[in-house]
């Protein structure tokens, strides 16, 4: 049934400067969970006047957020305390990980991860699972039934880790060009070729992944690159003829537009340089990097003038702390801060829906586009004492958003939308 939303609407547009914001907003929603129109609620066309209406009042009506890395089987294990990257896999993740090889119980979980999704207000995102196809299987159907546009794919690693979570390339590269053939392009899914990192890849399981990507439609890849000393030292002792980590992948053709490499934080300036001329993205995980202790990812540097490269933004959990890409908005300022560079709320606001959006290829979703579907989070910008009482001192849109990504979390998440369809509303005390 066609619906109406009103509230406080936001949305940024394909030229990064373009900010469309009506303080009294309309969207209307077709049976199809796309968008039929958007605008000022004083011109809400008459024909759809009758239509049914979620009022929002005040609240920000925006595009939800799109995570642009995230892993699945880590769900449950947020604030697992490890000395460093290489110790917390070993100790913590690898052994959470070999649960998802139960399809029963990978399917559970995929409802709560989606369900976790949606209460932070995050509509879309780019997920690892773990090394199980069964896995994958189970996010997928999961995000399929929901309608969600989710980019993901079945971890390879073949090396490194514990027998209960390694494949070998002939089996990885077998299960992933499987699980491509089934799920790529189903309803708004996409697959995504994942090598987890070069420490437990084998020359011939990245000789592989690079095959897959040049040969599978329409494919994305995701994987790790240069986020902590001691993983970057490993690397170097695993591949003593690499130039760098980056190249590394560079030389089994896993750069390119429809790369991904979340962390990014050591990163020589022929590293930069050959990450933007191939147009790759570098996806920054702030609240993970201080968790763990990797360091402080630079974000001016690698935007560069003279050789930018593409930057997203993500949670990462489980080495990520918080499922909220609000809290990860405030504590990308807190980093980028300590770097000498201070964003603005608009410009982060805006990497966290249409930019990631953009970068993962994901055409119809990450502002509010008529014919595109209505993947909406509604923001309450008093939805705390402490945020009602700042908001009474913000004297502008950035004021606002500011206050609300570093005071903000789930309590400020009102309600989320995935093509049309209400996911999520907080239940107030
Ligand atoms: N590098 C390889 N695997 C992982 C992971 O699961 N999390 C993080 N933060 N880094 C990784
Ligand atoms: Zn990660």
């Amino acid at each position: 049934m066609t619906r109406v939303i009103r509230g406080q609407t936001l949305s940024f547009g394909v030229s990064p400067g373009e900010v469309r914001h009506e303080a009294k907003g309309a969207i209307v929603i077709g049976d199809d969970g796309c968008i039929l129109w958007a605008g000022p609620a004083s011109l809400l066309p008459q024909g759809f006047r009758p239509a049914p209406v979620d009022d929002y009042g005040d609240c920000i009506v925006m595009p939800g957020f799109v995570d642009a890395h995230i892993h699945f089987p880590q769900c449950r294990m947020l604030a697992a305390p490890g000395k460093d990257l290489l110790d917390w896999l070993s100790r913590f993740t690898f052994p959470e990980e070999s649960r998802y090889a139960d399809g029963g119980y990978a399917a559970a979980m995929a409802q709560l991860f989606l369900d976790r999704l949606a209460a932070h207000g995050t509509t879309s995102a780019m997920a690892f699972c773990s090394v199980h196809k069964a896995c994958a299987e189970a996010l997928f159907a999961a995000a399929v039934s929901r309608n969600m546009a989710l980019v993901t794919g079945k971890t390879m690693m073949d090396r490194n880790a514990i027998p209960a979570v390694q494949d070998d390339p002939e089996t990885g590269a077998r299960e992933s060009a499987e699980l491509y053939r089934t799920w790529h392009g189903k309803g708004r899914l996409r697959y995504a070729v994942t090598p987890r990192f070069a420490v437990t890849s084998s020359e011939a399981q990245l000789r592989v992944s690079g095959e897959l990507l040049q040969s599978l439609d329409g494919v994305l890849m995701q994987t790790h690159l240069s986020e902590s000393p001691g993983e970057i030292a490993l690397v170097r002792e695993l591949f003593p003829s690499a130039r760098d980590y980056t190249d590394v992948y560079d030389r089994f053709g896993l750069l390119g537009p429809h790369s991904f490499f979340a962390h990014g934080i050591h990163l020589s300036e022929a590293e930069c340089a050959r990450l933007s001329e191939s147009g790759s993205t570098v996806v920054h995980c702030p609240t993970s990097n201080n968790f763990l202790g990797s360091g402080l990812m630079r974000m001016a540097y690698l935007r560069e003038a003279r050789r930018p490269v593409h930057v997203g933004l993500a949670t990462d959990v489980g080495g990520g702390t918080t499922y909220s890409m609000l809290a990860t908005l405030g504590e990308t300022y807190k980093v980028q801060m300590l770097t000498g560079y201070k964003p603005s709320a608009l410009e982060l606001f805006r990497m966290a829906t249409m930019g990631n959006a953009e970068r993962l290829r994901l055409s119809d979703t990450g502002a509010i586009e008529v014919g595109w579907h209505a993947d909406l989070v509604v923001l309450d910008p008093c939805a705390t004492p402490v945020l009602a009482s700042r908001h009474e001192l913000s004297s502008s849109l950035e004021d606002v958003l500011f206050a609300l990504m570093i005071l903000g979390d789930d309590r400020a998440v009102r309600a989320t939308y995935v093509a049309g369809r209400k996911l999520h509303e907080r239940v107030t005390q």
